[in-house]
């Protein structure tokens, strides 16, 4: 169902790469909502991914960009505002990688410079991506600006490794910039903090099938698909969140203010069964 929250606004979008990615979808429920749009990702990402079609499917353009390159991302800000005529309303940053996760690396066993990799291409990508806007004046006044993030930022979670210290990143830069940008241009910059979500950049966590099920079995309204992310996003890039800046928002079924649900106890206590006597008393060891 279409809203027209999005109406004659434009926007750019970083990370599909294909149908599972929630940039995708994303992208769909923007021109849905009545948005003019451009799509941006690696050009490796573009030859190997699906993001063509999707250009193909909304009728946009594909403009390549390697998000740790400031001058790369200089070019999605200049040629976006040339093809949609004018200001841009929304940007969705959803860019994600760790090559200490994908080489199996440990946190306590980093390599340093896989570890700048990380921060660079899932963190400072973001504040590359703001000063290149923000010296174009390439967004419009009360433009909104959307990260997405992960809850590990502030709790430790495991098998995150890396990516955790890059998101505690992230959401610093989406404070310490929308206030510079709040303050001259009135964009409002966030982040969005979304549940376990089985994408490609997902199915990278260590232990995703369990961590996906323990979150949703923790959450009272179960976890928030990328569809349902989309959603979110539609209402930050609208004109009903404008007083809305410099705010980590989690989009999680509730999760991050859980402790212990009634459904994650119990499977807990089926998993313990093996652990106890026949008295029913919890064997450690
Ligand atoms: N999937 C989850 O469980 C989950 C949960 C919370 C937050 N997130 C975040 O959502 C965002 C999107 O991830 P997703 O789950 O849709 O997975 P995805 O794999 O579909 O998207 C990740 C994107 O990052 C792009 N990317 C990687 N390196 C890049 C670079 N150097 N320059 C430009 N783009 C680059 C990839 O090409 C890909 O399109 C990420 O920031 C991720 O951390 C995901």
């Amino acid at each position: 169902m279409s809203y027209g929250l999005l109406k004659g606004k434009r926007g750019v979008i970083f990370g599909a790469l294909n149908e599972q990615s929630i940039a995708w979808k994303v992208a769909v429920k923007a021109v849905e909502e009545g948005a003019t749009i451009t799509l941006s990702n690696t050009a490796i990402a573009i030859r190997m991914g699906q993001v063509n079609d999707l250009a193909k499917q909304l009728n946009c353009e594909v403009i390549p960009a390697d998000a740790t390159s400031y001058e790369d991302l200089q070019e999605v800000f200049r040629r976006s505002q040339e093809v949609l005529g004018g200001k841009i309303d929304f940007v969705l940053h959803s860019i994600g990688m760790s090559p200490n996760v994908r080489k199996g690396r440990t946190y306590d066993d980093l390599d340093y410079n896989m570890l700048g990799k990380t921060l660079d291409i899932s963190a400072i990508s973001f504040h590359k991506m703001l000063q290149a806007a923000k010296k174009q004046d390439a967004i419009a006044e009360y433009g909104s600006v959307v990260a997405l993030t992960y809850m590990a930022a502030q709790r430790t979670m495991f098998g995150y490794n890396d990516m955790a210290d890059a998101k505690a990143l992230l959401e610093s830069i989406a404070r310490s910039f929308g206030y510079i940008y709040g303050r001259e241009h009135h964009v409002r910059i966030n982040t969005i903090s979304q549940s376990p979500t089985m994408t490609t950049a997902g199915s990278g966590v260590k232990g995703m099938d369990r961590l996906f099920d323990f979150a949703n079995r923790m959450s009272p309204l179960g976890n928030a698909s990328a569809d349902e992310c989309a959603d979110y996003c539609m209402v930050m890039f609208s004109d009903l969140t404008r007083k809305v800046t410099m705010q980590n928002l989690f989009h999680d079924g509730g999760f991050s203010s859980m402790g212990m649900s009634l459904r994650a106890m119990a499977t807990y206590e089926k998993g313990l069964e093996e652990y106890m006597d026949e008295n029913g008393n919890i064997i450690y060891g």
